[in-house]
C-alpha cells in the first residue's frame, strides 16, 4: 500500500486579504493527516473523523483523480486525522493533499509539487468553495510560506526554529460564510478594503522580518494588531476575541485569530517557557499545543499492508 502525511497549518499573518491579492505568511504545524491507499474490490474511504467536512469532498476527488485517468478507482483509502476539523488548522487541505500524494503513490501516476497542489486543489475547491489555495500549498511544500494568489510560492528559510502556541476554540468555522461577510467589506467599501489588503501585505513582510530576526516581542505585537483588523473585518467575535485575551494575559508576548475565524483557532506568541500557557488553556477547556515552525511538508512512501 502507499501511505502519505501531510501536515496542517496556521496562517501567521493576511488570511481573508490573501483572496482579494494581498500577501499572507504562513506555516505547516507539527500535526497532520495520514492517508493510507490500497487496491480493493470496490472504491472505499474510511475516515476517523467520520461526518468530517472533508469526507464527501475526499471521495469526490478520488473519483475525479480516477476519472482524469479514465480508470476504475478501485482503491480503498483510510483517512487518519490528529487535526481536529473545521478548526481552521487546514485539515482538509491536508487530507486532500496526503489523498493526492498516496493514491498517485499507490496507481505510479507522477506529480511534481505544482501539479499535486493543483489536484489537490480541486478537492479543497469542494469543501471551501473560492479558497486561495494557501491551505494546500502550505500542506504540501511544508516550511514557511509568503503566499500571494496568482503568483509562485515563495519558500522561506528561517536561521532558528520559531515557537508557536496554537489553541482551538472548540467551535467549527464555516470558511465559504466568513469569506463571504469580509467580501461583503469590499463591496461596500471598495477603497477602504483596498488600502486594508495593502497594509495587510506589509503587515505580512513585517511579520516575516520579526521571524527572521527572531524578534518575539515585534512578532507579537504584529499578531496582536492583525487580530484587530480582522476582527474589524468581521471575521472575529466574543469567543475569539476572549482567547486572544486569555492567550496574552496567560503570558504571550501577542495573539490572533488564524484562518477564516469565526469559530476555529488562535496561535500566539508564547514566552520563552511555554508549557505554563498551555496549561492555562488547557484548565480553562481549550485544546492547546506549541508547534515549532518550520515543520515538513508532504511525506509519501510504500509500506507493506
Ligand atoms: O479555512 P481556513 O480557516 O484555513 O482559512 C483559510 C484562509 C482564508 O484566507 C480565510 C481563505 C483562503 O482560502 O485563503
Amino acid at each position: 500500500m502507499a501511505v502519505a502525511e501531510a501536515p496542517g497549518k496556521v496562517i501567521i499573518s493576511g488570511e481573508h486579504f490573501v483572496v482579494h491579492g494581498a500577501t499572507a505568511l504562513a506555516a505547516s504545524i507539527n500535526r497532520s493527516v495520514r492517508v493510507e491507499a490500497s487496491h480493493s474490490a470496490k472504491p472505499e474511504v474510511v475516515s476517523n473523523l467520520r461526518d468530517g467536512e472533508s469526507l464527501l469532498p475526499a471521495k469526490k476527488l478520488l473519483e475525479s483523480l480516477y476519472r482524469e485517468r479514465k480508470v476504475a478507482p478501485n482503491v480503498k483509502v483510510v483517512i487518519t486525522s490528529e487535526i481536529p476539523d473545521g478548526a481552521g488548522l487546514g485539515s482538509s487541505a491536508a487530507t486532500m493533499v496526503a489523498l493526492t500524494a498516496a493514491v498517485s503513490l499507490l496507481e505510479g501516476w507522477y506529480r511534481d509539487m505544482p501539479g499535486l497542489i493543483k489536484a489537490a486543489g480541486v478537492g479543497e475547491k469542494l469543501v471551501h468553495v473560492n479558497p486561495s489555495g494557501i491551505d494546500v500549498t502550505v500542506s504540501a511544500m511544508g516550511g514557511v510560506i509568503l503566499f500571494r494568489v496568482g503568483q509562485p510560492p515563495q519558500p522561506v528559510v528561517l536561521p532558528r526554529p520559531v515557537r508557536l502556541l496554537v489553541a482551538y476554540s472548540g467551535r467549527k468555522r464555516d470558511t465559504g460564510r466568513l469569506i463571504a461577510k469580509v467580501s461583503s467589506m469590499k463591496d461596500a467599501f471598495p477603497a477602504l478594503f483596498s488600502a486594508l489588503c495593502d497594509s495587510a501585505t506589509l503587515a505580512s513582510q513585517m511579520s516575516l522580518d520579526q521571524l527572521l530576526k527572531g524578534d518575539a516581542a515585534a512578532l507579537g505585537k504584529l499578531m496582536t494588531y492583525n487580530h484587530a483588523v480582522l476582527g474589524r473585518a468581521g471575521a472575529s467575535n466574543a469567543r475569539l476575541d476572549g482567547l486572544v485575551d486569555l492567550c496574552i494575559a496567560s503570558g504571550c508576548l501577542g495573539a490572533k485569530l488564524t484562518g477564516a475565524g469565526g469559530g476555529g483557532s488562535v496561535i500566539g506568541v508564547p514566552p520563552e517557557n511555554g508549557a505554563p500557557v498551555v496549561e492555562k488553556l488547557k484548565k480553562k477547556g481549550y485544546n492547546a499545543f506549541i508547534t515549532e515552525i518550520p515543520c515538513g511538508g508532504v511525506r509519501a512512501w510504500i509500506a507493506s499492508s
